[in-house]
C-alpha cells in the first residue's frame, strides 16, 4: 500500500523561497522525510509536486482510490481551488492538510481553505515535521502500526 504526498504550487522552490517562513529544508527533504516516516508504518509514497492545478486534478484521479490515503500541501491552491476540493472529496482513504506555515498567523486570504472541512485532520505552522504527524495519523486511521 501506498500513500499520496501532493504538494502544490512554488513548493519546489522549498529552501530558497522565504526561508523565513518556510525553512531551509528542501522539496527533496519533505518527500525523503514521507518516503521514510511511510515505511515505518508499512507504505510506500507516491510523491507528486506541481505547479499547474490540472497536472494535481489528473494526479488525484489517478491515485483516489488507489492510495491508501492522501497526504496534501496544496500550496496557494489551499485557498483558491474549488477544482481541488472536488477531486479530494473523491478520494478513499484518509486526507490530511499540511500547511508548513500557521496560516492563520498570516494574511487573512490564507485563512480560509477550501480543503479543510473535508480533511480528516488539518496540521498548520510545525515546519515540514507536519509532513511526518501527516503520515503517521493516516497511519493510525487506517489501523497500520509500526512493526
Ligand atoms: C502553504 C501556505 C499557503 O498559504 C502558501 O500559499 C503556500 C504554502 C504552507 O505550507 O505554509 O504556498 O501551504
Amino acid at each position: 500500500p501506498y500513500l499520496a504526498v501532493l504538494n502544490g504550487p512554488n513548493l519546489n522552490l522549498l529552501g530558497q523561497r522565504q526561508p523565513e517562513v518556510y525553512g531551509h529544508d528542501t522539496l527533496a527533504d519533505v518527500e525523503a522525510l514521507c518516503t521514510d516516516s511511510a515505511r515505518a508504518a508499512g507504505f510506500g509514497v507516491r510523491c507528486v509536486q506541481s505547479n499547474h492545478e490540472g497536472v494535481l486534478l489528473d494526479a488525484i484521479h489517478e491515485m483516489r482510490t488507489k492510495a491508501a490515503g492522501f497526504v496534501v500541501n496544496a500550496g496557494a491552491f489551499t485557498h483558491t481551488s474549488v477544482a481541488l476540493r472536488d477531486a479530494l472529496v473523491t478520494v478513499t482513504g484518509p486526507l490530511v492538510e499540511v500547511h508548513i506555515s500557521n496560516v492563520h498567523a498570516r494574511e487573512p486570504f490564507r485563512h480560509h481553505s477550501y480543503l479543510s472541512d473535508i480533511a480528516d485532520a488539518v496540521i498548520v505552522g510545525c515546519g515540514i515535521e507536519g509532513y511526518r504527524f501527516a503520515v503517521e495519523r493516516i497511519a493510525t486511521l487506517v489501523g497500520r502500526h509500526r512493526a
